[in-house]
């Protein structure tokens, strides 16, 4: 019998050795390396399939190559092609990942029905969409729901790749969607699905047949628990396009969020919010996540920027006594070093002890704040709670926090006070700007103070009026 031949394969980004290793050396999270055989089962034919390639290569002058209709198409979802900058692009690779239970098979489905509406040259997009997850029948049943049936919808629920491009080959789409790239696998390789050889085989596999067949290409991917998408490293750089889904699967609200385009931006975000019948898209998303913060202690609000939308999101801190020996501080929303910085100031800049509170922080609304707008809000929510003093009502508060405890300048103020302002806002704290800028603010009629340290702020904000 053949002697069996494995390696350890990191998870998370792929590296491999021939032994166990506790740590990975190259992305250093613990306890990802999994064994994978390496037996090759069957003779690959990828020989084959490269020449079948090779002699369709041809060289191009740039200014001939035509671009056509067809080249870019929309998605009939206004959330999404603002996050694709402008539509799918003809041929290329798109990997939308996410938690499960988030919201990916309903907004590729969703997407169809628009997609099969598409027409060129009196043809109407076929679109394939291998269901590996689930059995046709379950996504009939999900797509009458949504009330998506449309003509030229083929369904399949082949896991095999091999079997898969045999399909593609045989129907011709236009349009290929596989849910998810964890459940199909190569009879090439021995490791099971899900592996990162075998997402890294059969993402090799769909890019060779989209590339060349001019097949636009959605491939559904679940993060993995640290948040990741699985095999990250090795998917991200393979497609051309990747886009999380985020939010908090028990709440409405959800984010589409690019991280890599080759064709746009990554800047722009999507907002959507699911409802009995599918996702809706939410066109003015700035209020829906705040609550009431009316003499709340530990509540304040920022107004953050994402891509060239304004997004208000309230900030909520509980500080309290610890029964630990080390205190505990626990992130949701934002970033976990981020929070211990903006303590470390606090408790050297404002003489405020917390090294016997636990510090629990979370953003409201269960979306990830990215950009560092929200440390003068942060700061000022855990201050609140410490002491008990509620942040004055309907204040907005923005600006970074450095750490010698100065207020630093962000971007695009004065868009981000017209929206509070629009939602009703009466005062806003912001770092110091020049005197051009804060004779434009002053019109917004908002009643503005500038702070240029966290002690400024604390007074200005916790005062009564
Ligand atoms: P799904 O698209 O299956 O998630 P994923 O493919 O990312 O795993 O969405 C599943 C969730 O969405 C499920 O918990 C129920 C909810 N949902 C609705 O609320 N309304 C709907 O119309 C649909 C189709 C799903
Ligand atoms: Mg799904």
């Amino acid at each position: 019998m053949a002697k069996v031949k494995s390696k350890w394969v990191c998870q998370s980004c792929g590296y491999e050795t021939v032994s166990y290793l506790g740590r990975c050396p190259e992305c250093n999270q613990f306890g990802t390396f999994v064994e994978e055989i390496t037996n090759v089962v069957k003779k690959p034919d990828n020989a084959k399939l490269s020449n079948t390639i090779l002699s369709d290569c041809k060289t191009y002058k740039i200014k001939d190559i035509k671009l056509d209709e067809k080249t870019r198409f929309k998605s009939g979802i206004g959330e999404l092609d603002r996050v694709l900058g402008g539509g799918f692009v003809q041929g290329s690779l798109l990997l939308l990942a996410g938690d499960p239970g988030i919201g990916k098979s309903t907004l590729v489905l969703q997407t169809t029905k628009n997609i099969c509406e598409i027409e060129f040259n009196g043809e109407k997009l076929k679109v394939l969409y291998i269901c590996a997850e689930e059995s046709p029948m379950q996504v009939k049943l999900r797509a009458q729901r949504l009330g998506v049936e449309p003509d030229n919808l083929y369904l399949t629920n082949e896991t095999c790749i091999d079997e898969v491009v045999n399909k593609i080959d045989e129907l011709k789409p236009d349009f290929l969607i596989v849910d998810s790239i964890q459940s199909v696998f190569c009879a090439n390789i021995a490791s099971s699905s899900g592996s990162v050889s075998q997402i890294r085989e059969c993402t090799n596999a769909l890019m060779r047949v989209a590339k060349q067949k001019n097949i636009t290409t959605i491939i559904i991917g679940h993060v993995t628990k640290e948040g990741n998408i699985a095999g990250p490293k090795v998917l991200e750089h393979m497609v051309d396009t990747v886009i999380n889904f985020e939010g908090d699967k028990y709440k409405q609200f959800r984010i589409l969020r690019c991280i890599k385009n080759r064709f746009g931006t990554i800047s722009e975000v999507g907002v959507f919010k699911m409802e009995d019948d599918g996702l809706m898209e939410v066109a003015s998303p700035s209020q829906m996540l705040i609550e009431s913060t009316e003499n709340a202690t530990g509540a304040s609000v920022v107004a953050t920027l994402e891509g060239s939308r304004i997004f208000l999101h309230e900030i909520q801190a509980l500080v309290g006594a610890t029964g630990y020996t080390n205190p505990r501080r626990v992130a949701v929303g934002l970033e976990y070093n981020r929070l211990l910085q903006v303590i470390a100031v606090i408790e050297k800049k404002v003489g405020l002890n917390l090294s016997k509170q636990d510090v629990y922080v979370n953003v409201v609304g269960g979306l990830d704040i990215i950009e560092p707008s929200y440390d003068l809000a942060l700061c000022l929510s855990i201050i609140s709670s410490a002491r008990d003093i509620p942040i004055s009502p309907m204040t907005i508060v923005i600006g970074e926090v450095g750490l010698l405890g100065e207020i630093r300048y962000v971007d695009n103020i004065e868009r981000r006070l017209k929206e509070a302002a629009k939602l009703g806002f009466k005062k806003a704290i912001i770092p110091p700007v020049s005197d051009k800028n804060f004779e434009k603010i002053k019109k917004i009629g908002l009643e503005v103070i500038q702070v240029k340290k966290v002690t400024d702020a604390i007074i200005k904000a916790m005062s009564a009026k």
